[in-house]
């Protein structure tokens, strides 16, 4: 069995202030102008990662200068004053599409041969509308592999330049590229962007760096650009945050209804994926803006439609916040994202699935259909891509259990991802707390008594079955001789009775802890539980009741929904309804499997589904699948939880 990285859950809303690293298109589009300018230009803030790695070590390989300085946290690079002109040169782009969709063209317009390849997953991802546009120029490109694909060798002798049509249905790399080696063309260019143009943002993004190097573009109608033949200046350029980065601190934000903040980023960056905060904000969060920073405060969240096609890498990001929604979220636009790192709608969808959660997969998209009941632990396969690990991750959050295979693929644009988002977790020690209750809720069968008094046992606290509370009531209606319908006259016995509940059950100090767990009790329990003159009652009693004992483990239906809604911590157990069925079916052997299983799925749809305090699974509770562990780990897990530690 593969291991990956086991991550805790946060039992608190993600708080502070993300340290997302520098946007990883600005920094390799800033790194290709330096490279190519005239003078020694700094880049500050720059991303230090696989895919900036792979550019810097191609752009050294052609003869650039690139030196960390100030303590890392800038480079400095010496441009060649023009485009490469070195003799048989090999660069390997590894994983990196920008690299390699922005190398090609800059030594198209150098002199000398060149041969670009990649890490085989690269060599897989398309670049045949680059090559067209390149030919078209005069560029002198040979395929050494397969058709359309690298690995490439480019006979270059300088391009004239002119002008050119490039289809950009799949990337918009292949046109960013093209447009940033213009500038060393001997005639300057004139671009025309072609069909359904995907991910245009990023076209916006490389303009605007360019200008900041010296370049002079215009932009008379839209997808036309006309290059000048002026060549890069050095300059002093500061790269922003990564606004897809950050997507997943700000998602972080959103799922946990906490507050996460971004230093440097602003609704008016011309990073694409920075207009993620406006879709959390239609899914129910609250965006704060000002000029240096971006804020996202999390609450509920709903369904909606988005199209997603300008700012696809968050995609995935929203895929798993979906996992959280209360209506199903559909996703659009996107088809061409079965074509980066891996196909991404089909690699989300079998890792939500995994997790419990339905997705529709479509041609353009996918539909995710969040059902929270659902959501289970497990092993999450991450493809070689970063942005599966960073975006499963998110589920985490609120569900125990998961566990990312090669976590480490997140180096490709943020290494510290994991620090960053462990960062964000409100490191509260509950134990100091005057009265801290951890709420137990969850369906039938999922193991809450069990566990609820070994984890009191555990922690040294007193353990309180609510539902005991429930029966205690229904048996005295029965015992006399009370219609359980009877909404008053059950309510006016239920304040009568004097109940006690602790390692044995008493009704007026007659002990009757057997009797309550009979079956007539069991057949008419529901009935009383759905009183809501009972419980009112009922409820404030257990809440006077945790109170003078000073807190402990509380496990019922609506603990942490009602009666404890600020429950130090909140649990949601819960278990597949397989799973569910064996345990109970374990417990007696009256019925049939067939017959259990049936009958837990009927208890659940009543409990879900009644007026008053339904079994919800409340805001902040930890989502916590006892299917695949034993009764020993879960007490261990919650005592974990509930002293805020992390198991890595
Ligand atoms: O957990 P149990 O089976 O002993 O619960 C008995 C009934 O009481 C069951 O129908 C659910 C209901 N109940 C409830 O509505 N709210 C609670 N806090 C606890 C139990």
């Amino acid at each position: 069995m593969k291991t990956g990285r086991l991550l805790t859950p946060f039992v608190s809303p993600a708080r502070g202030v993300a340290d997302v690293p520098g946007s990883k298109s600005l920094t390799n589009r800033a790194l290709i102008c330096a490279g190519l300018a005239d003078g020694t230009s700094v880049i500050e803030n720059f991303l230090m990662a696989d895919d900036t790695g792979a550019m810097i070590a191609a752009l050294q390989n052609l003869g650039v200068s690139v030196i960390a300085h100030e303590n890392g946290r800038s480079l400095q690079v010496a441009g060649l004053s023009g485009p490469p002109d070195v003799s048989n040169v090999s660069i390997n782009a590894r994983l990196s599409g920008t690299t390699s969709r922005f190398i090609v063209p800059a030594v198209a317009v150098g002199r000398g041969k060149f041969t670009i390849s990649g890490e085989a997953p690269l060599m897989r991802r398309p670049f045949h509308d680059q090559i067209v546009a390149l030919r078209s120029l005069g560029a002198n490109i040979t395929e050494l592999g397969a058709v359309d694909c690298l690995p490439l060798e480019v006979d270059a002798n300088g391009l004239d330049g002119g002008t050119i049509y490039v289809n950009a249905e799949k990337s918009s790399q292949f046109a960013s590229g093209l447009l940033m080696a213009a500038p060393l063309m001997k005639n300057g260019l004139t671009l025309h962007l072609e069909g359904a143009v995907v991910s245009r943002p990023y076209i916006a993004l490389t303009l605007e760096v360019m200008r900041k190097f010296g370049a002079e573009i215009l932009n008379p109608v839209d997808g036309t650009y006309v290059v000048s033949p002026t060549g890069y200046q050095s300059a002093i350029y500061r790269v922003e945050p990564d606004a897809s980065a950050a997507s997943y601190m700000f998602a972080a934000a959103a799922i946990t209804g906490g507050r996460v903040r971004v230093n440097g980023l602003s609704r008016s960056s011309k990073q694409g994926d920075i207009k993620f905060v406006d879709v959390l904000e239609d899914l129910g969060a609250t965006v704060n803006s000002g000029d240096t920073f971006l804020e996202v405060v999390g609450g509920s969240l709903s369904g909606g439609k988005f199209d997603l096609n300008d700012f696809s890498d968050t995609a995935q990001t929203l895929a798993a916040v979906a996992a959280f929604a209360s209506a199903p979220i559909e996703i659009e636009g996107i088809g061409f994202i079965k074509a980066k790192e891996t196909d991404r709608i089909e690699a989300m969808a079998t890792e939500l699935a995994r997790c419990g959660v339905a997705v529709h997969q479509s041609q353009n998209g996918m539909v995710i259909n969040p059902n929270q009941w659902a959501l289970r632990s497990a092993q999450v396969e991450t493809y070689d891509d970063h942005r599966m690990a960073m975006s499963m991750s998110l589920l985490s959050l609120r569900v125990s259990g998961i566990e990312i295979i090669d976590p480490e693929c997140v180096d490709k644009t943020f290494p510290k991802f994991f620090e960053v988002l462990e960062s964000l977790r409100d490191t509260k020690d509950f134990s100091s707390e005057t009265t801290p209750v951890i709420a137990i809720d969850g369906p039938a069968g999922a193991g809450k008594s069990t566990i609820a008094k070994l984890l009191a046992e555990h922690l040294g606290v007193p353990h309180f079955d609510t539902g005991a509370m429930y029966r205690a009531v229904t048996l005295a209606c029965l015992d006399a001789g009370l219609d359980v319908g009877n909404i008053e006259a059950v309510a006016l016995l239920a304040e009568k009775i004097e109940i006690t509940v602790g390692s044995r059950v008493q009704v007026d100090g007659v002990d009757v802890s057997e009797r309550i767990r009979g079956i007539e009790v069991g057949q008419n329990v529901s009935a009383v539980a759905a009183n809501s003159l009972v419980r009112k009652i009922l409820v404030e009693r257990q809440r006077r009741w945790a109170i003078e004992a000073g807190g402990g483990v509380m496990e019922g239906r609506d603990i942490g929904t009602a009666v404890f809604p600020d429950a130090a911590l909140k649990i949601f157990l819960t278990a597949t309804v397989d799973v569910r069925a064996k345990r109970r079916f374990g417990e007696s052997s009256d019925q049939s499997l067939g017959q259990v299983k049936k009958e837990i799925l009927a208890r659940d749809e009543t409990d879900s589904s009644r007026q008053d305090s339904p079994l919800r699974i409340a805001a902040n509770a930890v989502i916590v699948d006892t299917s695949n562990s034993t009764i020993a780990e879960t007490v261990e897990l919650l005592g974990m939880l509930f002293r805020s530690e992390v198991s890595q």
